[in-house]
């Protein structure tokens, strides 16, 4: 099921507002994160929480139209009107729950290091990064970068942003930076297909559990997060979500 990820395409125009009157909702993603919302190598956004919300939709009989955005501010697109939701494995955070509200969780998940042995090889926890000062690559704004800039500092010149997962992956390969740092799926999945390059993954004891939810803009007051999260109880009771994971997590 792995797949390479792709680049991520620029954001296709969108134009939203939604949907009393049978429009579509938009939904938006950085499509560069394989396995969960990626590109074909025909273009078409795949993965297990593309998935995940076509099923929603389905199940609560909304209709949705999805749109390829970077990363970097794509919160912004919630409150611009540009999106009515984000789909893109995004970590439920107080900090962000402040900002915009969230469905309730569709997916557990980790962080991750990766380590290149190349230049990382006395890298066994966390702490390593900071005892080695070793360089590491992270996506600009993640959780991957959060955590990091917990333990190196804010501004430490340890931490290499890069706007895509893959872009940071990349780096890593090149030995451009010693680890990287990253959402346990993602990452695992970028080691998994690059069985040559020597690459271990670390889990380490001090990160937390994080789950995925699918955001809306903050006080929203049309009923869209209530259909949300009916539709996702809807797939989790009826099998649905079942046979998605399956498909994504269990070759
Ligand atoms: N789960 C992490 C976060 O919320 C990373 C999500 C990045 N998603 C993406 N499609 N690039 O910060």
């Amino acid at each position: 099921k792995a797949a390479e990820p792709a680049t991520p395409a620029s954001g296709a125009a969108s134009g939203s507002t939604a949907s009393t009157d049978g429009t579509a909702y938009t939904v938006s993603f950085d499509a560069s994160y394989a396995p969960f919302e990626y590109q074909d190598d025909k273009g078409n956004v795949i993965g297990f929480s593309k998935d995940v919300i076509e099923a929603v939709g389905q199940k609560a009989g909304i209709k949705f139209q999805f749109v390829n955005k970077p990363w970097e501010g794509i919160f912004e697109t919630l409150n611009t009107g540009d999106s009515d939701v984000i789909s893109s494995s995004v970590t439920i955070t107080d900090e962000r729950k402040a900002q915009m509200d969230f469905s309730e969780p569709y997916f557990e998940a980790t962080q991750m290091i990766a380590v290149n042995d190349a230049k990382g090889s006395d890298i066994k926890s966390f702490e390593d990064l900071k005892k080695g000062k070793h360089l590491v690559s992270v996506q600009t704004g993640t959780t991957g970068d959060i955590v990091s800039q917990k333990l190196l500092g804010k501004d430490s010149t340890q931490i290499k942003r890069f706007e895509s997962m893959p872009l940071a992956l990349k780096e890593l390969l090149a030995s451009g930076v010693d680890a990287s740092v990253g959402d346990n799926g993602v990452v695992q999945n970028f080691v998994t297909n690059n069985p040559d390059a020597k690459l271990r993954t670390i889990v380490d004891p001090t990160f937390e559990k994080e789950h995925y939810g699918f955001a809306v803009k903050k006080g929203r007051s049309d009923d869209l997060l209530q259909k949300i999260n009916t539709g996702l109880a809807g797939i989790k009771s009826d099998g649905t979500y079942d046979k998605i994971y399956a498909k994504w997590f269990k070759a």
